[in-house]
């Protein structure tokens, strides 16, 4: 909805893979309003750099009055942040509580997206808010920082959710590597030592905007419900798309090393988020299959 009337919200990351899908699925009475470094299609104030406090200023002026800020932006690169820890900090961190303190002057609630990153993986059950993070990697530890200046600069009137492993219409992430990996290779070898839930961001954004609209405060998860090993969520991608033939080998992540260290397990529990809404996200199975239907992978 747009126009008179309609409640605005900023969408920060509005070119990216989960604002990109909050932007389409503005709900009745409500108009978003999205932001990006770049230009996009559904990206209304492109060259918005969230570092940049007295051009965020003047957005919640121009273009304000927002109810509510569904803040998607982020320093995601995860391997890249171990080398880039300043530029990850100020993002992450910096902008983030920027933003707060913006929807704090100009009285609009902060939906914060956050990530499963800030926990060690040491667990075996999933971990729920009360578990006490402790993140491994650069990305993790911003991430986490973020969490809590947004909490302590607009306290009350934020929440933060955490979710993990996204896939989406828009973007770059595992289902569309691992399907163009395996019609090129024939073959594949993926780790089956990294436990967590495929979350698409179609089941995400509207859980997101429910949260805004419901005006919930502190921290949830949100991932689809079940959980597998990246090597069991490539094997369904595979079997998904028609591409079955393709041997998946699992292996372990030693094997493949990587500048930042990832949870070895990072289910997340989204029963809060589940209460709040009255359900909880689709089986990640499920959820899968309706993505493939809706935007078959090429
Ligand atoms: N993807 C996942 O698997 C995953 C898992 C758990 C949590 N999350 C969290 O979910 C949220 C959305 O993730 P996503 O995968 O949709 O991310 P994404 O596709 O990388 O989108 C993030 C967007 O933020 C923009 N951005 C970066 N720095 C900015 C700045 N200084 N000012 C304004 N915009 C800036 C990026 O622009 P450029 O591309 O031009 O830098 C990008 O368009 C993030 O908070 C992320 O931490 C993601």
């Amino acid at each position: 909805m747009s126009g008179r009337g309609a409640a605005r919200v900023l969408v920060t990351g509005a070119a990216g893979m989960l604002g990109s899908e909050l932007c389409l699925r503005a709900p009745h009475g409500y108009e978003a309003v999205g932001t990006d470094l770049a230009a996009g299609a559904l990206v209304r104030l492109a060259g918005l750099d969230l570092c940049d406090e007295a051009a965020l200023e003047r957005v919640f002026v121009e273009h304000g009055p927002f109810v509510g800020v569904l803040h998607c932006a982020a320093y995601t690169a995860v391997d890249k942040a171990e080398s880039e820890s300043a530029l990850a900090r100020r993002v992450n961190v910096d902008a983030t509580r920027a933003l707060a303190r913006g929807c704090a002057r100009h009285g609009a609630w902060l939906v914060a997206v956050s990530t499963d990153f800030v926990f060690d993986g040491a667990a075996s059950v999933p971990y729920t808010e009360r578990d006490a993070p402790a993140p491994l990697s650069v990305y993790g530890a911003t991430k986490l920082d973020g969490e809590r200046a947004a909490l302590e600069e607009n306290p009350g009137r934020t929440a933060i959710v955490r979710t993990q492993w996204l896939y989406g219409p828009r973007g770059k992430h595992f289902p569309r590597t691992i399907h163009a990996l395996a019609r090129e290779q024939g073959r594949l070898r993926v780790v089956n030592d990294q436990y967590g839930s495929p979350t698409t961001t179609l089941e995400l954004a509207p859980a997101l905007w429910d949260v805004l609209a419901l005006r919930a405060s502190g921290v949830f998860h949100a991932a689809c419900e079940g959980s597998c090993s990246w090597h069991e969520f490539a094997v369904a991608i595979v079997c998904a798309t028609g591409l079955a033939h393709v041997s998946v080998e699992p292996c372990r992540t030693q094997e493949f090393p990587r500048p930042a260290r990832r949870p070895a397990y990072s289910v997340l529990d989204s029963a809060r988020l589940a209460a709040l809404r009255g359900r909880p996200l689709a089986p990640w199975r499920e959820a899968l299959a309706s993505y493939l239907r809706a935007e078959p992978l090429a």
